[in-house]
């Protein structure tokens, strides 16, 4: 069964560690990152992005997919199925379409509209017992088009969010989506720290996991960080074991690949990637 992300991220931060956010884009993906988590009983948490969602054909098509992996493969770590980046509209459908998570990302509006808009849903999302991810300073880099500037958020624009009662704050602080250019100057711990101090125990969310170097990341769970998302390097694995599967052209009989045979590397690629990650994050064991 689908459980909110409440309850595995107070246990992070008080533990010390991060659960990872693992986005996923199709059923290959879904099966990998399910696998690996409950292989090393770390609680996971599912991203979609609406992009994704629209790809999969509807919220509704990946609730019934993941409830069925659930049940199928016999899962018995904690997973939430989270909304990444998600429009006010988005997050409603979500909630009625049984996600057990939501993001909403109001970080490009005025802070007076970002928090009337995450009020309302932090409402709703009592309701129906799910939780809750707000944004404040947008992160940097290019995500299903729209285009962020990798901001710092203002502490206490952060803490009039928190204060909504939001289950977990996403904090700008110089991270970006995607790969980091040379010249990215690392994460802004300054911010960090003024952030955690001004909203005390609310566990933090770092966006744009791909490439951040492994002391930073230990760096910012020790200062508050209890989710961590990963999305491109699930990707670039994926693409690379795929490019290399199709150029060795194996399993090439008259009639093409097979499908399943074909996806079969870049699956084991991203159980790669996310065991890499669950490790570094400090979540295996955990569940
Ligand atoms: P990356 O694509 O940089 O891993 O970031 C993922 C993310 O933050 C999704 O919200």
């Amino acid at each position: 069964m689908l459980v909110s992300a409440k309850e595995m991220l107070n246990k992070a931060r008080d533990g010390k560690y991060a659960v990872g956010q693992f986005n996923i884009n199709n059923l290959e993906w879904t099966k990998s990152i399910l696998t690996v988590a409950e292989e090393l009983k770390s609680p996971v948490i599912l991203g979609v992005s609406e992009g994704a969602g629209k790809y999969m054909t509807g919220f509704k098509t990946i609730v019934g997919m993941v409830n069925g992996m659930l049940e199928e493969m016999k899962i018995t770590v904690p997973v939430a199925l989270h909304l990444d980046h998600g429009t006010f509209e988005g997050a409603q459908k979500c909630l009625r379409a049984g996600f057990s998570s939501i993001m909403f990302d109001g970080s490009h509006y005025p802070i007076a509209e970002n928090i009337e808009k995450t009020k309302i849903l932090v409402n709703a999302c009592d309701v129906f017992g799910v939780s809750i991810e707000a944004e404040v300073g947008s992160i940097g880099g290019e995500e299903d088009g729209v285009v962020g500037m990798g901001e710092c958020a203002d502490p206490k624009e952060c803490k009039s969010i928190a204060d909504l009662g939001v289950t977990m704050l996403a904090a700008g602080i110089g991270n970006i989506h995607g790969k980091y250019p040379a010249n990215w100057p690392g994460l802004s711990f300054e911010t960090l720290e003024a952030v955690k101090k001004e909203v005390g125990d609310m566990p933090l969310v770092l966006h744009g996991g791909t490439g951040i170097p492994a002391d930073m990341i230990k760096k910012a769970i020790s200062l508050g960080v209890a989710k961590i998302n990963v999305n491109t390097e699930c990707q670039l694995s994926f693409a690379e074991a795929t490019r290399k599967y199709i150029e060795e052209g194996k399993d090439q009989q008259g009639k093409g690949f097979d499908p399943r045979k074909l996806l079969a590397p870049g699956a084991e690629a991203i159980k790669a990637t996310v065991k890499e990650k669950m490790e570094l994050f400090g979540s295996v064991g955990k569940a």
